[in-house]
């Protein structure tokens, strides 16, 4: 499908969706981002939504919804057991997946909870592409063990390699032969890869991976957050893909895993999550934990309105005008930050625009965490909110206690899907530009309390210096005394 979005000769990122409702928000001056971030203890996370601008921190649970998904949220079918609410998502997600078998769950972590309660014990070894936050998490809380096999190509933050999501099947095949088989209960891909700048997987590296899988008869578990966005870049940039639908990408996905899961958070744009499977023993296994953990086998934790909006929603996302927004957005944002030489993630992925912190403040040393110094410096100027993605978000070694300097010092800046318009991008643009030419007077931090598992999520920092006054000061003279 062809883009109607040139305007003058430049290829702009369209709107192909109106606001109906919509939802005020404040540009507040600089003196109260200060007092703010302060009593956030210089964790974007603990900043309330009033402080804030623009919202980029995640993509999850922040989604605009449609009409048609708020519409459907008012036939919801209140029942404790059996609701046709449920009926109606079973059958929207067994066809987006084209699997039989569907488990619900509240969110995404909740089906990384069942996975590795059902199939990882001490000592096993999970090998995947790269790992999420709360998966790494779960299975380390079971004993298990995380293994990145990621193409190296990955590290260099500025490439030309469409697919940096990819496995590498080499070590893939090294890795099964070293560890054993019998240890490794599955493999896990994730597409696309977040913690990487939401790098999209090729359809060739999956099956490939599926492959080697089915060589040694160990399971494919699938992360499908970002599936749709995965299945847009496959689209976009894999030779022989072009002409195939969206849903029909996704399907030549789910095909190459035996367990898929997902959060409603990001696909389908509601809430709530899922697990989905054609195997019969591991549907079984898993739908014991469903009603201990979750709920009951027709909710699993999710409220029926948010169940009527996710069946809707995964409908939307086979829709290719729907899910390019998001992707063409941070596109734009990164052609145009690229320009004016900021160090930002290439090629631009899904999810949001990532910077790396290693290039944006060479000056700061990473146990002084470059990648959270500069979210906060930019939450200061702006009042946009992004998240670490670094190594503060890279907990410590869970038997030494050392710091584990993250191989990526990234922020992220979230692009939830239809909420922002093409001007909000502009102002980061802007801002983020003005950052860089001052990115001398940005100093590090220090934790002045830091919690021992996710500790991105509640750890409070101070400055090591008087930095954000320096900043302040600079801003004010840039931008006049008065200006926001
Ligand atoms: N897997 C991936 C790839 C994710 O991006 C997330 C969530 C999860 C699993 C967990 O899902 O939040 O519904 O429990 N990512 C969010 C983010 C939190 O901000 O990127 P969840």
């Amino acid at each position: 499908m062809k883009q109607i979005t040139f305007i003058n000769g430049r290829d702009i990122p369209m709107e192909l969706h109106r606001p109906v409702i919509v939802q005020k928000i404040n540009l507040n001056p600089i003196e109260d981002r200060k007092k703010a971030i302060e009593g956030a203890g210089f964790n974007t996370f603990l900043l309330n939504t009033e402080s804030i601008f623009l919202d980029m921190l995640t993509d999850s649970g922040t989604n605009a919804m449609s009409n048609n998904q708020l519409a459907a949220m008012m036939q919801a079918d209140e029942a404790y057991a059996g609701s046709s609410s449920f009926k109606r998502l079973e059958k929207s997600v067994c066809h987006f997946f084209n699997k039989k078998l569907f488990l619900p769950v509240h969110q995404g972590r909740a089906a990384e909870h069942i996975l590795a309660q059902t199939f990882v014990k001490k000592g096993d070894v999970i090998p995947m592409n790269f790992h999420f936050t709360t998966t790494r998490a779960h299975i380390e809380f079971v004993g298990g063990k995380v293994e990145e096999l990621i193409v190296d190509e990955v590290f260099k933050t500025k490439s030309k390699e469409l697919f940096k999501g990819n496995m590498d099947i080499k070590k893939l095949t090294q890795c099964i032969e070293r560890v054993g088989k019998d240890k490794i209960p599955f493999i896990r891909m994730e597409v696309t890869t977040n913690l990487t700048g939401g790098q999209p997987v090729s359809l060739d590296n999956i099956r490939k991976v599926k492959e080697v899988a089915k060589k040694w008869h160990i399971p494919v578990v699938i992360d499908a957050c970002l599936i749709a966005e995965n299945a847009w870049f496959i689209k976009t940039r894999e030779k022989g893909c072009e002409d195939m639908s969206i849903q029909e990408i996704i399907h030549a996905i789910s095909e190459c895993g035996d367990i898929i899961y997902f959060s409603g958070r990001k696909l389908g744009a509601a809430r709530g999550g899922g697990i989905i499977t054609n195997t019969n023993e591991h549907f079984m296994k898993m739908r014991a934990f469903i009603p201990l953990f979750e709920g009951f086998l027709t909710y699993g934790g999710m409220s029926t309105k948010e169940i009527e909006a996710l069946a809707v929603g995964l409908n939307e996302f086979t829709d290719e005008t729907v899910i390019s927004q998001m992707p063409r957005f941070i596109q734009h944002v990164v052609t145009e930050l690229e320009k004016k030489h900021v160090p930002v993630v290439t090629p631009a992925g899904a999810l949001g625009v990532h910077i790396d912190a290693k290039k944006f403040l060479p000056h700061i040393n990473q146990k002084q965490y470059p990648a959270g110094a500069l979210v906060a410096a930019l939450f200061l100027i702006s009042g946009i909110r992004g998240m670490e993605r670094g190594t503060i978000s890279t907990d410590r070694d869970i038997t030494t206690k050392q710091e584990v300097p993250a191989e990526l010092e990234l922020i992220r800046l979230a692009v939830p899907r239809r909420v922002f318009s093409l001007s909000h991008m502009e102002f980061l643009i802007d801002r983020m530009v003005w950052l860089f030419k001052n990115r001398d007077l940005i100093g590090g931090l220090t934790f002045t309390e830091e919690p021992t598992v996710l500790r991105f999520f509640f750890g409070r920092l101070k400055p090591v210096s008087n930095w954000p006054e320096k900043l302040i000061a600079q801003f004010k003279k840039d931008f006049g005394e008065m200006s926001l």
